[in-house]
C-alpha cells in the first residue's frame, strides 16, 4: 500500500519535470541550429565577397591565388569545412576538396543562390549532420548581377554531441530530482498521517464503547480540528448512552413498582388461611388497579417507542382543530365532573391544520387531562383555540396546583413528575407529556409552558396549519 504512494509521488513530480525537460531541449535545439546558420551564411558571405574582391571568376589570371585562397581557407581551424565555387552556368570552378571540380551542381540551394537568394540548411549525410551555406557572389562593378554561388558544406555534430550530452544530463537530473522529490513527499507524508492513525486508533477504540476518553489535542492545524470534532462527538454518544441507561432504570424501576406490589398482596392471599372474601375482593381489586398502571407504563412506552421510529411517517390529513378539541373535551368531562372542575373552551370554527389526528388527539388529551388530575377540585380548566396565517394555536389554561420553574424544564423527560405529585394516587406514567412533546415536534410545532405554584398552569401549543415533511 505505501509503496503504491511512494510511486505515486515520484510520477506528480517526474511527468511535469519530463514535460518541462523536453520543451526545453527542443528550444535549445533550435536556438544552436539557428546560431550554426547565421554563422555560416557569414562564413560563405565571407568568402563570397572575397571572390568578388578579387575577381576570381572574370579574371583567369587569378586562378592561382583563386585555388589558394580556397584550400587555405578551408583548412583554417576555425573554419573546417568544404567549399564549393560554382559559376553562372552551373559548373563547379572552384572545390576545395577538387573532387567536384568542372561537375555540374544545380540543387535547389545553389539555384536559389544562383537568383540571389542566400540560404541555410542542415542536411543529414550517412550519420554526420552537415550545415550547408549557400551565398551568391555578385559582379564587381555591377551589384545586381549575380556571377556565381559559394557553397559551403560542415559537420555540425559538435552541435549535436553537446546537445546530446545535454539531454542526457537534464533527463538524469530529473529521474534524480523526482526520485528525491518522491522519498521527501512519501516521508513528510508519514508525518501527516502519524497524527491520523491515532485519531484512527481512537475511533475504534470508543466503537468498542470506550466511551470516557479524550484525544489530547495539540497546535490548530484540520487534523486537531478533526479530533475536537471526535472529542465533541464522544461527549455526545457518552450523553446518549447516559440517558439510554437512565431510560431503561426508570423503566425498570416503573414496572417493578406495580410488580411488586401485585407479588405482595398475592402472597398475603396465598399463604393466609380462611380469608374473607371481602378480603379476597379488596386484594384484587387492588391488583386490578396494578395491573392497569403495568398496562398503562407499557402503552405509553410503546407509543413513544413509535415516534421514535422515523420510518413510521405521520399519517397526515387535513382535519378541523376546533371539533378535534370539542370531541376530546366530551370524552374528558366525565373525569371533570368527577371532582367539579369547570372545563370550558372557547375557539375559532374555522381551523383546519394538516396533521396526524390520531397522534395530535392524544397529545392534546394529555394535555387536558393534566390540567384535570392537577387542579383541585372545584377549579377550573379553560381551552382556547386561535390561528394566525400559519398556525394554531392551543392554550390548555388550568387553576391548579402549578409547577415550580426549576421543574418546568424537566416535566418534558420520560418519567418525569414533580415532587408534589410523585407520591399521590393521581400519579400517571409521568410519559405523557413526553409523548405530547414529540408529538408536537414531529408536526412541525412548538409547545411551552408557564406556571405558578398553587394559582396554575398554562401550555401554549402551535401547530402550522400546513404539514411540511422537512419540518422535524
Ligand atoms: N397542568 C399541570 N399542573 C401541574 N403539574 C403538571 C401539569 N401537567 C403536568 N404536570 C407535571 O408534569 C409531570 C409530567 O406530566 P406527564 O408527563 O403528563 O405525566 P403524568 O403521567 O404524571 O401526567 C406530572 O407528573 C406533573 O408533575
Ligand atoms: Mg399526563
Amino acid at each position: 500500500m505505501r509503496w503504491k504512494l511512494l510511486i505515486l509521488f515520484f510520477l506528480v513530480s517526474y511527468l511535469p519535470l519530463m514535460l518541462f525537460s523536453s520543451i526545453l531541449l527542443e528550444r535549445m535545439e533550435t536556438y544552436y541550429l539557428d546560431q550554426s546558420k547565421s554563422e555560416w551564411l557569414r562564413k560563405a558571405n565571407m568568402i563570397a565577397s572575397q571572390i568578388n574582391q578579387g575577381n576570381y571568376l572574370k579574371d583567369d589570371s587569378n586562378e592561382t591565388a583563386f585555388m589558394y585562397m580556397l584550400t587555405e581557407t578551408s583548412k583554417d581551424k576555425e573554419f573546417d569545412a568544404r567549399i564549393l565555387v560554382i559559376n553562372e552556368q552551373g559548373f563547379v570552378v572552384g572545390d576545395s576538396s577538387q573532387a567536384d571540380l568542372n561537375r555540374t551542381i544545380l540543387n535547389k540551394q545553389v539555384f536559389d543562390a544562383l537568383e540571389g537568394q542566400d540560404s541555410a540548411e542542415k542536411q543529414k549525410q550517412d550519420d554526420t549532420m552537415i550545415m550547408s551555406a549557400a551565398a551568391s557572389i555578385v559582379d564587381k562593378e555591377d551589384k545586381n548581377l549575380v556571377t556565381g554561388a559559394v557553397l559551403i558544406s560542415a559537420s555540425i555534430d559538435d552541435v549535436y554531441d553537446s546537445l546530446n550530452a545535454m539531454k542526457t544530463q537534464t533527463y538524469l537530473l530529473s529521474l534524480l530530482t523526482s526520485l528525491i522529490v518522491g522519498l521527501l513527499s512519501f516521508f513528510t507524508s508519514g508525518l501527516i498521517i502519524k497524527p491520523l492513525k491515532t485519531l484512527l486508533r481512537f475511533v475504534e477504540r470508543i466503537t468498542n464503547g470506550q466511551l470516557d476518553q479524550k484525544i489530547d489535542i495539540t497546535g490548530k492545524d484540520e487534523v486537531s480540528e478533526l479530533g475536537h470534532a471526535i472529542n465533541h462527538m464522544t461527549e455526545q454518544l457518552a450523553r446518549v448512552e447516559q440517558s439510554r441507561e437512565e431510560f431503561v432504570s426508570n423503566v425498570s424501576h416503573e414496572l417493578k413498582t406495580p410488580l411488586s406490589s401485585i407479588k405482595v398482596l398475592t402472597e398475603s392471599l396465598l399463604f393466609q388461611e380462611n380469608v374473607p372474601e371481602e378480603m379476597y375482593k379488596e386484594f384484587f381489586t387492588d391488583i386490578n388497579s396494578e395491573v392497569d398502571r403495568l398496562n398503562n407504563i407499557v402503552n405509553d412506552l410503546l407509543t413513544l417507542v413509535r415516534l421514535d421510529q422515523k420510518e413510521i411517517p405521520l399519517n397526515i390529513s387535513e382535519v378541523n382543530i376546533n371539533k378535534m378539541i370539542q370531541d376530546i373535551l366530551k370524552r374528558l368531562s366525565p373525569l371533570a365532573n368527577q371532582k367539579n372542575i369547570e372545563l370550558t373552551y372557547e375557539g375559532q370554527e374555522e381551523v383546519n391544520a394538516q396533521v396526524d389526528e390520531v397522534k395530535l388527539t392524544l397529545a392534546l388529551s394529555n394535555l387536558v387531562e393534566n390540567g384535570i388530575k392537577y387542579t383541585p377540585d372545584g377549579g377550573k380548566v379553560h381551552v382556547t383555540l386561535n390561528l394566525d396565517h400559519q398556525d394554531a394555536f392551543v392554550s390548555v389554561k388550568d387553576t391548579g396546583i402549578g409547577i415550580n420553574e426549576e421543574e418546568q424544564s424537566k416535566i418534558f423527560e420520560r418519567f418525569y413528575r414533580t415532587d408534589k405529585t410523585r407520591n399521590r394516587e393521581t400519579g400517571g406514567t409521568g410519559l405523557g407529556l413526553a409523548i405530547t412533546y414529540k408529538t408536537i415536534v414531529m408536526h412541525g410545532g412548538r409547545i411551552s409552558v408557564e406556571s405558578k405554584e398553587q394559582e396554575g398552569t398554562r401550555f401554549l401549543v402551535k401547530v402550522p396549519l400546513r404539514y411540511q415533511l422537512d419540518a422535524r
